[in-house]
């Protein structure tokens, strides 16, 4: 199976395929930093106790399960997801943690039909690059804000094609990701990372466009030597 990246249902198809190995996998090829990367995140964003909060293109719920145990007991955390098998784990998750106040949503993250400026914060991580218009979810995360609010995006970073690090990036995804993915019979769907990464705005990129979009502020900052990229913003 081959997917083009921005095609929304073959992307919603890839993710309740590698759903039940995403975890592991993800841990297995950052070799746990992913955890770190989202902890930063989080560190930048200083979510308080009783905020609401959404974890857009949540998967299996690493984000909203943090964000709900910094904004309980009084706060609320939504996670949303297009795929539904993602959506199941996180679930399962959080009953790990019955105290945590997470509501899950299987919706898209352009769309989500949620009342505008309904958050305090808002976080996306490895979801931007699949959206198929990402203009379109730069709107729609500043209609979900309200004033004031703030959001992180998380993502690979798309670096200059000539340079060393995207030849390393370029190494790592084909020559660890790929290979590793296929002892988990989920080639394909790790192919798919470079491609996306392929059409992915960059971080001045990604900040018109947030900035397009009506962000007060939008400021990309790279992260592990420019491997990752995070963009805060701020309505
Ligand atoms: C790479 S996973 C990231 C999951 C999680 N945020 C994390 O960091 O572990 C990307 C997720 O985005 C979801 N996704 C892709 N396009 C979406 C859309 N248009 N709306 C909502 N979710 C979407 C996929 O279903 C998938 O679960």
């Amino acid at each position: 199976m081959l997917v083009k990246p921005g095609d929304p249902d073959a992307v919603e198809q890839l993710f309740n395929d590698v759903a039940p190995r995403y975890d592991r996998l993800n841990d297995l090829l950052s070799l746990g930093l992913h955890r770190q990367w989202k902890r930063q995140l989080l560190a930048w964003l200083q979510p308080q106790v009783g905020e609401r909060w959404i974890d857009l293109c949540c998967g299996t719920g690493d984000l909203a399960l943090s964000l709900a145990r910094v904004v309980r007991p009084s706060g609320v955390v939504v996670g949303l997801d297009a795929a539904a098998a993602p959506l199941e784990l996180a679930e399962q998750r959080r009953a790990l943690e019955p105290w945590l106040d997470v509501e899950w949503l299987h919706a898209d993250a352009l769309k989500t039909g949620l009342p505008g400026a309904s958050f305090d914060g808002l976080v996306m991580a490895y979801g931007l690059r699949n959206l198929a218009d990402p203009v379109v979810g730069f709107q729609e995360m500043r209609r979900l804000l309200k004033p004031g609010g703030r959001a992180g995006v998380l993502d690979f970073n798309r670096l200059p094609e000539a340079s060393w690090s995207a030849a390393f990036q370029r190494l790592y995804l084909r020559r660890i990701v790929v290979p590793a993915a296929a002892l988990a019979d989920l080639e394909p769907q790790y192919a798919y990372l470079e491609d996306s990464l392929k059409c992915f705005a960059t971080g001045p990129e990604q900040e018109a466009m947030a900035r397009e979009a009506g962000f007060q502020k939008a400021r990309h900052r790279p992260l592990v030597a420019g491997q990752m990229g995070l963009l805060l913003l701020e309505n």
